[in-house]
């Protein structure tokens, strides 16, 4: 091997690569985009601007934001042809796996969007890829239940489009609840970009060998599907509404989270860089207070919740391994009582990452970084000579 091969399995220790989007202190629990604070853009700003500022690198003027959604707009017809694939999976497949499917599937009816060999294209790539990544996540969930597939209204709001896409049936119309479009916005700036996490990667890694940028996001998709990522927001829902059938007793599954011998973890709990309260959970756990008590949602779910974190910050196990509510411990609470169902939690996660995977492709391929293609280090079989099959 030319040089030492340092392992570091999962890269705990290794950085891919510089970026200027996100920095995170794992130790303080700080979360910034592009220097400005989780704390202050989730208060003070809404998804589409947070996008520009993690895509652009600054926040928008009135005008640029203005421009940028117009720009959108001219992308969210979805080809039509493209429902004979989603009519391809059965009603039962998971949206994740639907939703990998179909982004990827945008390459057939957006060829030229592959090359982004200048400014324009980057821009017509991104663009494109927030317009028609909004309606076939929703189309997902609408071939689950067997409704009839809605089109983006281009005189509606971004995060109020989702709602419309998700809900409106051609026998009732879909109302915008003020409250409920305000904490979907937030959920989703909340979720905009976490610097080098799995999915993240995952995009860049795609991205570094010139793949088009639909089938980079399709292959982070596929990534953040993974119960120990983005699928843990539904994981931990699944458990707490297990917790609540077995009459609440969170003390079991905390001797269970404990056990070595028990594959089960407590999900929601933990993370590979925050060795201290997530930011993000302290501000969605807020959040699931304020719109249940504004929608008047009584969830006995949401109790099991704050036990179950009362009981694990006391615990030693957990106080010693650093393990705290991440991102996806509360937001299920609150995306239940918008009406969305568990098994589209981790497409909403996916929804407010595209902003973060479409600024990571694009500093990627702008800063030329290389082709990823890290080494090993070889355990197995020295040469050996070949058994003739009568010898085996
Ligand atoms: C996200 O990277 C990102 O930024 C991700 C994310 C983003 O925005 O992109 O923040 C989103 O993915 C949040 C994490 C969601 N996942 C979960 O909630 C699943 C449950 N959590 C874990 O599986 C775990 O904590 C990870 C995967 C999040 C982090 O795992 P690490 O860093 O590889 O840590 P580890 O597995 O080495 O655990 C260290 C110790 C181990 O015990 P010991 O071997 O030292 O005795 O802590 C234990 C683990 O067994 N442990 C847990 C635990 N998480 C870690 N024990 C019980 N329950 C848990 N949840």
């Amino acid at each position: 091997l030319s040089g030492v091969i340092t392992l570091d399995p999962g890269y705990k220790n290794s950085g891919s690569c510089t970026s200027e989007i996100t920095f995170l202190d794992g130790e303080l629990g700080i979360l910034r985009y592009r220097g400005y604070s989780i704390e202050d853009l989730a208060e003070k700003a809404d998804f589409l601007e947070v996008s520009y500022l993690l895509i652009f690198g600054e926040l928008p003027t009135v005008k640029q934001l203005a421009q940028f959604e117009t720009d959108i707009r001219k992308y969210t017809l979805v080809n039509e042809e493209m429902k004979n694939i989603i009519d391809g999976f059965p009603k039962t497949a998971h949206p994740m796996g639907v939703l990998a499917a179909l982004t990827s599937a945008l390459t057939a009816f957006n060829p030229k969007s592959v090359n982004v060999e200048n400014e324009k294209e980057m821009y017509e790539a991104v663009c494109k890829t927030m317009g028609k990544f909004l309606v076939i996540a929703t189309w997902t969930y609408r071939k689950s239940m067997g409704y009839p597939l809605n089109y983006y209204d281009n005189t509606k709001g971004y995060v109020e489009n989702f709602m419309r896409l998700m809900f409106e049936l051609p026998t009732e119309p879909y109302t915008a609840n003020p409250v409920v479009i305000d904490a979907l916005d937030k959920l989703f700036i909340l979720h905009g970009d976490h610097e080098q996490n799995c999915s993240t990667s995952t995009v860049r890694m795609v991205g570094s060998s010139h793949a088009g940028l639909f089938a980079s996001v399709s292959a982070g998709v596929s990534a953040l599907w993974g119960p120990l990522h983005g699928g843990a927001n539904q994981a931990v829902l699944e458990m707490l509404e297990e917790i609540h059938r077995n009459g609440g007793d969170a003390d079991k599954y905390m001797a269970k989270a404990k056990d070595k011998n028990d594959p089960f973890r407590l999900m929601g709990f933990g993370h590979r860089v925050y060795k201290n309260f997530d930011p993000r959970a302290k501000i969605i756990k807020k959040a699931a207070n304020e719109v249940l008590a504004t929608l008047g949602v009584e969830d006995p779910i949401l109790a099991i919740a704050k036990k179950l974190e009362e009981s694990a910050l006391e615990d030693e196990y957990f106080k010693s391994r650093n393990l705290y509510p991440n991102v996806d411990f509360y937001s299920g609470i609150i995306y239940r009582a918008l009406g969305i169902p568990t098994d589209m939690f981790t497409v909403m996660f996916a929804i407010g990452r595209l902003p973060g995977w479409i600024a990571q492709w694009k500093e990627m391929r702008e800063n030329k970084e290389p082709i990823g293609r890290p080494r090993q280090v070889y355990t197995g079989h020295p040469l050996r000579d070949f058994v003739p099959t009568d010898k085996r």
